[in-house]
């Protein structure tokens, strides 16, 4: 973990503590004022601490005295629980609400750092890698199947079918998404909406919460080359984060130079998180025959053997778009 990442994420956890003092704080004048009975037992709460420092000081009896209070002071919060209850709002209202109540959200628990913070932390470092990406997230509300109309597959199949087949089978990868779910090979000519689609999967499964990376496969090669080789002095892994976040989608495979350095970091990639169980989302413009003529075997054997195939056709809607767009500069190129 980069000691940056840690330290933004401490200020993340450190905001949301104070948020949670504050709401609490808010919610005590609010039924202080509302409630006068709990007003009246808080401001004896509030002596109990103070008792408790004088039994304390004098030092006489303390062990009994000291259980004599918390027995009080506990009789005292079940009260302030039901009468919060005969007053129509919920038992807890006035405890902390702490978004991680294991460590109160201080981001330490038994002087070790608390899940919270380290995730929050391998999210912000995530959030950073995806930003260089360059690529807007898509939606699956803004992709059209209406553009795969009038067209057949190579096998005579009706294009608009076959996409629609790959578009419900992605929102349901997106809406059922767990550590668990299968890997997927996207595969097609350009413009198909492999992008689109593999960026709206990712979209929607960041929004449940878990991490997800995606860039194309050279931007990170070249990434991991640098910090392989020394030239960037940052510190970070992106290797690791790769091998480890919850969904990998690396986009564009195969238009990466043929390097062994390449070739090893691809297959270490693919094969540490297949062993892990971890779901990755390839998209290529190379077909079964291309892949395997691109990869050695044992990347391709993997590949073919444990990814779910996802076999894109249409038109390229990159074109259509850039018609619709600006109709009379298409038309020009066109004669
Ligand atoms: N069905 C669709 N509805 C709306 N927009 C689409 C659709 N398919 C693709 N697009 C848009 O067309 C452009 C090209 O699509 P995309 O980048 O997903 O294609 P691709 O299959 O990844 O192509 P390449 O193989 O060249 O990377 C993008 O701007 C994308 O948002
Ligand atoms: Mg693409
Ligand atoms: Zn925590």
């Amino acid at each position: 973990m980069k000691p940056e990442h840690l330290e933004k994420a401490r200020s993340e956890i450190g905001i949301r503590r104070n948020r949670a003092l504050t709401r609490n704080e808010e919610r005590f004048d609010e039924i202080n004022t509302l409630i006068p009975e709990i007003a009246e037992i808080n401001r004896q709460l509030f002596q109990t601490s103070r008792n408790l420092m004088q039994i304390i000081q004098q030092g006489e009896d303390t062990a009994k005295r000291i259980e004599a209070l918390r027995q009080q002071n506990q009789q005292a919060q079940l009260m302030v629980r039901s009468l919060l209850k005969s007053h129509g709002y919920p038992e807890n209202y006035l405890d902390v609400e702490y978004t991680c109540p294991i460590c109160s959200d201080t981001g330490i628990v038994g002087g070790k750092y608390c899940d919270c913070l380290k995730t929050l932390a391998a999210k912000i470092a995530a959030d950073e890698l995806n930003r260089n990406a360059h690529v807007k997230l898509c939606s699956f509300d803004t992709f059209d199947l209406s553009y795969y109309k009038g067209k057949k597959t190579e096998g005579g199949k009706d294009c608009y079918t076959a996409m629609e087949t790959i578009y419900n089978f992605c929102r349901e990868y997106a809406a059922n998404f767990s550590k668990e779910s299968p890997s997927i090979l996207m595969f097609g000519g350009t413009g198909l909406g492999k992008t689109h689609l593999s960026l709206s999967i990712a979209s929607e499964v960041l929004r449940k919460g878990f991490s997800v990376l995606y860039d194309s496969v050279i931007n990170f090669l070249r990434q991991i080359e640098n910090e392989h080789f020394g030239r960037d002095r940052s510190d970070s892994d992106t290797l690791t984060m790769l091998l480890e976040c919850d969904l990998l989608i690396l986009d564009d495979l195969g238009t990466e130079f043929d390097t062994p350095f390449y070739q090893s970091t691809i297959y270490n990639i693919i094969n540490t998180r297949m062993n892990r169980s971890l779901p990755t989302i390839i998209s290529t413009n190379m077909d079964w025959s291309g892949i395997s003529h691109k990869y050695e075997e044992r990347i391709t054997s993997r590949i073919f053997a444990t990814y779910v195939n996802q076999h894109f056709f249409g038109y390229d809607v990159r074109i259509l778009k850039a018609k619709q767009n600006n109709p009379r500069a298409v038309d020009k190129s066109t004669f």
